[in-house]
């Protein structure tokens, strides 16, 4: 399964209750929702957003340490202090990034706190220097809508690819379609942004 994998939003918003309450306040603009870098205290809430979602096959729930490893790659959105979003930038190769574990509380999808995260790593990846942010995803139409078109076949050159292949990494695997995580990612689209 993808790390990113995606889902179907109709099958998500079917984990939880909507919360009612949050999502008239930030519909009537009272509530305010921060995007920042996350820290190792986010761990425990990451792993609950994507919980529900690796429940339904969509993301990969991995162990805690995996987190504490990657949390520098991470964004953190918070509704009000309370966290309710998260998504990583894997950096892959000198020119291309991945976007990995975007994830929003299903109680509060829907309201622009996914968009803000993307938002908020593709800044990251400008910043870090890649020209090219990967997906693997089911959301082909919240991807399209931040840029992000349908790629079909590998993305990078056939000696870069040689070079990825030493990669241990299994959103690496996937990224270069291996045949052995092909029953991850199945049903998933491949898209890439341009910066
Ligand atoms: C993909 C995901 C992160 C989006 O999170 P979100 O917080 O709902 O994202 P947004 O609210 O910014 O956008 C979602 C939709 O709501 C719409 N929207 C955004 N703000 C809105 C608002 N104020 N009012 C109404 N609709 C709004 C967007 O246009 C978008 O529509 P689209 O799906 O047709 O493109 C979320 O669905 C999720 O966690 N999915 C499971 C994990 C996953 O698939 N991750 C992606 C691969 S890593």
């Amino acid at each position: 399964m993808p790390e990113n994998a995606s889902d179907s939003t109709s099958e998500t918003t079917s984990a939880t209750t909507p919360d009612t309450a949050a999502t008239r306040a930030i519909a009537g603009g009272q509530s305010q929702i921060i995007v920042r870098a996350a820290t190792t205290r986010d761990v425990t809430a990451i792993r609950e957003l994507v919980r529900p979602y690796a429940a339904e096959r969509v993301l990969i729930s991995k162990d805690a340490v995996a987190y504490y490893e990657s949390i520098q790659e991470f964004r953190i959105a918070e509704l009000d202090g309370r966290v309710v979003g998260c998504g990583a930038l894997h950096v892959m190769w000198e020119d291309v990034a991945e976007i990995r574990t975007l994830a929003t509380d299903p109680t509060v999808i829907g309201h622009g706190i996914g968009g803000r995260v993307l938002e908020a790593l593709i800044d990251d990846a400008r910043a870090i220097g890649v020209s090219r942010v990967f997906c693997l995803t089911f959301e082909t139409s919240f991807f399209g809508k931040h840029g992000f078109v349908p790629i079909e076949g590998q993305a990078v050159s056939p000696e870069v690819y040689t070079e990825l292949l030493h990669s241990y990494d299994e959103g690496v695997a996937e990224f270069l379609d291996l045949d052995r995580v092909k029953p991850n990612t199945l049903g998933n689209t491949r898209m890439l942004l341009t910066l």
